[in-house]
């Protein structure tokens, strides 16, 4: 298995491009199973996450084409993938699939909508807590599917069709929102989503929903309102910049004291983590092509509350942990949407941070120096993480299980040493 070595203590001078949103991407691609006609997506990310995805969209019988070599100075790779699911040859979502990505959930609302039926693997647990979909289900329901749980799938089926309901969220979620934003799509009549998800990964759904053809009402607030049609039509529709990649790589600036330009970053989907970032001492200004982040005075301990948005993502919470590790003071860091979130903490306090855990808070002390350490994390964000406090470090930090790492982080070495980090991928 790869691993990434790390040798701390350099200041990351440079550009770093900032990618498409996995988190959008994915929904997007499993939006291409609402129709027959093509959809095409630009501004992809190359990720793990989004082959596995293209794995199991081409199972349900979805022709995928990449096309061209690239559209970035960046990248000599495919960013524009085309997606049609002319039929689809099969509603089931097999277990070795969804296991290995809890977003292939995704596919029920779309499957359900389109043939009537669909069988998908409940995706079970994962490193970061239970993570139940009873979200996803009780809502469908409330459209008339009949859904029932037999051999550890959901197995779903609404055979004329679903209808649209008003369906209250008892709990905000972004998954929930994004599957029922596509299930009621092709529902009859009206559907009214109240306390729905306002990521802006939801909000670029929803406006490639409207591009497909499907009128939604209330994109970016908490209650939207659909009404469904008979059929979608063909589409383009460019991807959003990853806003927690770009958290993620304004965080390095911070702990490097850097010097950024994150291109392609858009700072309105960073409103909160930026707030947070310049009360500890970051500068960050738009430029005209992103973002720049600097340190300009001392770096202080902040305190911070995982939130859906617009509050601060529960996805930035590891990064701003291990940054904290080296502010001055002390940071109060409360997670608020996973129950099991703080696995990087025993890693980081290998590296010599000093970090308490109290219920669902980390009360993180700064400390003068990190050292150096081999490290693992068993999710992506506590991957990074670790990386951040490894650019951070004395010494040598081998980050093993790297493959967390690359189901989100596109070619996270090559930003990264290209900006004056010591940084390499060690192939086994
Ligand atoms: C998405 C993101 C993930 C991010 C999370 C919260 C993708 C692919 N993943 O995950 O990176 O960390 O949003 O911003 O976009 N819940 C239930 N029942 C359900 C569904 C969710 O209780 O049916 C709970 C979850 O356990 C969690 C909370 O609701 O405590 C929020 O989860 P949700 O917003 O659904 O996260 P995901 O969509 O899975």
């Amino acid at each position: 298995m790869d691993r990434i070595r790390i040798v701390g203590g350099r200041p990351l001078k440079g550009r770093i491009p900032i990618s498409g949103a996995k988190n959008a991407a994915l929904p997007l691609m499993t939006a291409a199973l609402l129709t027959d006609q093509p959809l095409t997506l630009t501004n992809l990310p190359h990720l793990r996450d989004i082959q596995t995805l293209c794995q199991l969209l081409a199972q349900h019988g979805v022709d995928i084409q990449f096309d061209g070599t690239g559209n970035s100075a960046f990248s000599t790779q495919a960013r524009r993938i085309v997606l049609t699911a002319k039929d689809i040859t099969n509603t089931t979502a097999p277990y070795d699939l969804v296991r290995k990505m809890r977003a292939s959930v995704l596919v029920l609302g779309p499957l359900l909508a389109r043939c009537g039926e669909a069988r998908v693997s409940l995706p079970g647990g994962c490193a970061i807590g239970t993570r139940p979909v009873d979200l996803h289900i009780g809502a469908l329901e409330q459209l008339g599917a009949h859904i029932a749980i037999d051999g550890g799938y959901i197995v779903a089926s609404a055979p004329g069709g679903l209808t649209g309901d008003r369906v209250v969220f008892p709990k905000v979620s972004v998954g929930a929102t994004e599957n029922l934003l596509m299930a009621a799509s092709l529902a009859k009549g009206e559907t009214v989503l109240v306390n729905a998800a306002r990521e802006p990964e939801v909000v670029d759904l929803a406006n490639c929903l409207v591009a497909l053809g499907v009128e939604i009402a209330g994109i970016g607030t908490d209650t939207l309102t659909i009404q469904g049609r008979q059929s979608l039509r063909a589409t383009e529709h460019e991807i959003v910049p990853d806003r927690i990649e770009t958290g993620t790589y304004a965080m390095a600036a911070g702990i490097t004291d850097g010097d950024l330009e994150l291109v392609g970053a858009r700072s309105d989907l960073l409103e909160s983590v930026f707030k947070t970032l310049r009360r500890a001492g970051l500068e960050v200004a738009d430029t005209a092509q992103g973002v720049r982040v600097r340190r300009i005075n001392g770096f202080h301990g902040t305190d911070v509350m995982t939130e859906p948005f617009p509050g601060f993502p529960t996805d930035l919470q590891a990064q701003m942990m291990a940054v904290m590790t080296r502010a001055s003071g002390a940071a109060m860091i409360t997670e608020t949407i996973f129950e099991n979130r703080f696995m990087h903490v025993p890693e980081l306090m290998r590296m010599g941070a000093d970090i308490t855990i109290h219920g669902a808070s980390a009360l993180v002390r700064g400390v003068p120096t990190l050292t150096g350490a081999p490290v693992m994390a068993t999710d992506l964000r506590a991957s990074v993480s670790l990386v951040l406090a490894g650019l951070a470090a004395e010494g040598e930090t081998l980050l093993n299980r790297v493959y967390h790492l690359d189901r989100g982080y596109e070619r996270v070495e090559e930003k990264l040493a290209a900006c004056g980090a010591e940084i390499e991928r060690l192939r086994d």
